[in-house]
């Protein structure tokens, strides 16, 4: 029998050459998310990632890429005063990064923005559930909706109706995800929200456990933190004992 094909997964990707690899191994939607703050930058969240970081990320990812859809993250601050705003946001990480979507969190309090943007030609993805940039105000990262649920659902519903192409659902109980995922036409792409969604995203430094302490929510499909530690500690090894460089990477 063959396999369903209808599940899609996206990935996030920060630099060309693993987008290159993760465009290799067949995933259809890159996304430039600014859990680069905490993957590539080192900060303690995402808050402190700005849109001049995040273009540069963004067009790092384009360049190592052919196939994929690129989606860019609007970082915090950046779309949240207003549409004029959101949309001068937006038209950079198209015009200077090349993305083709851009990302943003939040319900109904970002309809005006979806819409200015959505009606300007940019494609826009919608984030609900734990939405990282309120992290300060939702008091950690918790899981959503479930005193609630009947209020991510109409958020859902109004970023449908805004225009948006695909909502990502972060940390929400898998029967809220299952409910929206059902009352929806656009695509539902869940992290920590079930199996129920119409596609899934993770965090690549969770999936080839590079995080140090990842998410409950994430799989390692490698074990890439200690390999790592374990080639460069080989490496420095030959080095202090004079075995590298040897012959074959010697010029004569
Ligand atoms: O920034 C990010 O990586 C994200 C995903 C977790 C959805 O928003």
């Amino acid at each position: 029998m063959e396999s369903c094909q209808s599940k899609w997964a996206m990935l996030t990707s920060y630099d060309a050459m693993t987008a290159g690899i993760f465009e290799s191994a067949g995933i259809p939607v890159l996304l430039v998310g600014d859990s680069a703050g905490n993957n590539f930058f080192g900060h303690a969240n995402t808050l402190p990632v700005t849109v001049d970081e995040m273009v540069s990320l963004t067009s790092a990812v384009v360049r190592g890429t052919s196939q994929p859809l690129i989606v860019a993250d609007l970082p915090f601050g950046s779309y949240e005063v207003s549409a004029e705003q959101a949309l001068a946001t937006g038209i950079r990480f198209i015009k200077e990064a090349q993305a083709q979507a851009v990302k943003l969190e939040g319900g109904v309090r970002v309809v005006e923005q979806i819409k200015t943007l959505v009606k300007s030609g940019i494609p826009v993805m919608g984030h609900l559930g734990m939405t990282p940039q309120s992290v300060n105000a939702i008091g950690g990262f918790k899981v959503q909706g479930r005193s609630n649920p009947d209020s991510i659902l109409a958020d859902a519903l109004a970023l449908q109706e805004a225009g948006c192409f695909a909502v990502v659902l972060e940390l929400v109980p898998a029967e809220l995800a299952e409910k929206i995922t059902q009352a929806l036409r656009i695509p539902t792409i869940g992290i920590g929200a079930g199996i129920n969604c119409d596609a899934q995203v993770l965090v690549w430094t969770d999936l080839m456990g590079l995080t140090e302490k990842p998410p409950r929510f994430a799989k390692a499909y490698l074990n890439l933190r200690e390999d790592m530690t374990n080639a460069v500690a080989k490496w420095k090894s030959d080095v202090e004992s004079g075995t590298f460089p040897t012959e074959k990477e010697t010029f004569h």
